[in-house]
């Protein structure tokens, strides 16, 4: 099974949620060998746009095995008085999936390792599966994680997607036991081939080229 996560972050409105749905669901209908991959649990496409679009999203999204939503980020609150927070008891009634600790959280809004780790365990204790982002070997990897991503901070959003023999590199440096291992860092359909072949890369964790949908089934379709 490879996981392809789409991280939308903070873009699309709801008109353009709309409209991407509607894009990707009539390309994902007209693609057998999608749909194939889907069917036969090779593929998982987890989607995760901003909150408010989490359910616009969910209304309209075509209905297929392993297509799931997915949310950016979570509470480490388990709910109650913290206005503005939103809880994983919320969350979990539309999606599966979350992503805890991006690096644009942990340098715009001071998530430490510790944040993250309550992060992780509030959504885990929700059953919700958290996918926990780190840097590299420095940053602490939640017992509750269930997928680890490795995103270097310069391959993000720059174009310069890090080499399959460097990942690797650092994942051998990992303590991952059973979790699963994403990377993610300007992947597109031009270089995304080199991970997908690998059987030590478990998915990927897109950001610009999750925005279009084109270009989002082209990485459907490498799988
Ligand atoms: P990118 O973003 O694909 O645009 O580099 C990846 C991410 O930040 O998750």
């Amino acid at each position: 099974m490879k996981y392809i996560v789409g991280n939308w972050k903070a873009n699309k409105n709801n008109a353009e949620a709309t409209e991407w749905t509607k894009q990707f669901n009539s390309a994902i209908l007209s693609n057998k060998g999608i749909q194939e991959k889907l069917n036969s649990n090779k593929l998982t496409v987890i989607i995760c746009p901003s909150f408010p679009q989490i359910e616009v999203v969910n209304k309209l999204l075509i209905k297929l095995p392993n297509i799931v939503l997915g949310a950016q980020d979570v509470s480490m609150k388990e709910g109650g008085s913290f206005t503005g927070e939103v809880s994983a008891a919320s969350l979990k009634e539309v999606i599966r999936f979350v992503i805890v600790g991006h690096s644009e959280r942990r340098a715009n809004f001071n998530e430490t390792n510790e944040t993250v780790e309550n992060k992780a365990s509030q959504a885990k204790g929700q059953t919700i599966e958290p996918i926990v982002c780190i840097r590299g070997k420095d940053d602490t990897i939640p017992t509750a994680a269930s997928f680890v991503a490795y995103e270097p901070v310069g391959a993000i959003g720059s174009g310069n997607n890090e080499p399959l023999e460097k990942v690797l590199a650092v994942k051998k440096e990992l303590a991952l036991g059973e979790k699963k291992f994403l990377y993610g860092g300007s992947v597109n359909p031009q270089n995304v081939t080199q991970y997908l072949q690998s059987s030590e890369i478990d998915g990927l964790l897109v950001g610009g080229a999750s925005l279009d949908p084109a270009s989002f089934i082209s990485l459907l379709d490498a799988v």
